[in-house]
């Protein structure tokens, strides 16, 4: 029992403005229907996969993971509540304003709201169109991408993603930011892609470090690169290969202060013979970070 991907983030910043000319000017993401304040843009038939809403957080606000049906749903509902947590269920408004058929939502150990549902509503009537060109997200089985999220306590967040929620460690990764500094990241997977959340087992100023949307060409991820640079966003790491999923990825500043991933090529999961790794190293080459930034 796992959940299946993730379905939608929810995000908080001081700026929707600069963060949804963003999203479609240099992400190329289609803007959806609104819900209330909140912008919404889509990656693919679904009618929405990222909210952005105004506050002064500038950070996640809320996770979305989507499972099969009713009695996965219910499934997990009780795993939560045997293990001890407030399990809220999704009200008529909720579901209305999420667009689903059905929800719980919890708290994960650090406090940020964690939302599980099944049944998003499909918008395959009017077909995703990027407004900056890019043909279509790798989403589907895999959900719309992952997120990287810091963590105060790994141990309370390993017991509620991996023992709760069901996601499976795909590798870990030494990471050294400074001269004897360092730590293990944590990298996760539910479905085939290589994570879908990956764990910084060090206080951050906010809980999102970044969020990440793949395309199926490189060129994609070219072309989003000279946009994000024609738009003066700040590239915070240059093109590269990750060396656990292989992905070829930049990173860039949102106008949130959190970072987007914008890449192509990551080895997909084979349940049935992956092995967890560690690596010494984030990237076989590239993803620099400016001097600048
Ligand atoms: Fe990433």
């Amino acid at each position: 029992m796992t959940i299946g991907s993730l379905g939608y983030i929810g995000l908080q910043v001081r700026d929707p403005d600069a963060w949804s000319a963003f999203a479609t000017g240099v992400l190329g993401l289609m803007p959806a229907e609104p819900a209330g304040a909140a912008r919404r843009f889509r990656l693919d038939d679904l009618a929405w996969r990222i909210a952005v809403e105004a506050g002064d957080a500038d950070d996640l606000n809320y996770l979305g993971f989507e499972v099969g049906g009713p009695a996965e749903l219910e499934a997990m509902r009780i795993r939560l509540a045997d293990a001890g947590l407030a399990v809220g269920n999704g009200d008529t408004d909720r579901l209305a304003e999420r667009g689903v058929v059905g929800l719980i939502s919890c708290l994960d150990p650090d406090g940020l709201k964690v939302e599980i549902f099944y049944g998003p509503t499909l918008r395959t009537e009017t077909p995703f169109a990027s407004p900056a060109g890019v043909g279509g997200f790798v989403t589907g089985e895999q959900g719309l991408g992952h997120v990287v999220l810091s963590t105060r306590d790994m141990a309370a967040a390993r017991r509620f993603y991996q023992d709760l929620l069901g996601f499976r460690l795909s590798d870990t990764i030494r990471m050294r930011p400074a001269p004897k500094v360092s730590f293990d990241m944590e990298f996760f997977h539910c479905n085939r892609r290589h994570h879908t959340l990956a764990l910084i087992p060090v206080p951050m100023p906010r809980r999102l470090h970044h969020f990440m949307i793949q395309t199926p060409t490189l060129d994609a991820v070219g072309f989003a690169m000279e946009r994000a640079q024609a738009a003066g966003a700040p590239i915070t790491a240059t093109l590269g290969r990750h060396t656990n999923d292989h992905m070829v990825s930049f990173y860039a500043r949102t106008p949130g202060g959190f970072e987007v991933e914008f890449g192509c090529g990551a080895i997909e999961v084979d349940e049935a013979t992956w092995r967890v790794g560690r690596h010494d190293a984030p990237s076989t080459w590239g993803h620099k970070r400016p001097a600048a930034h």
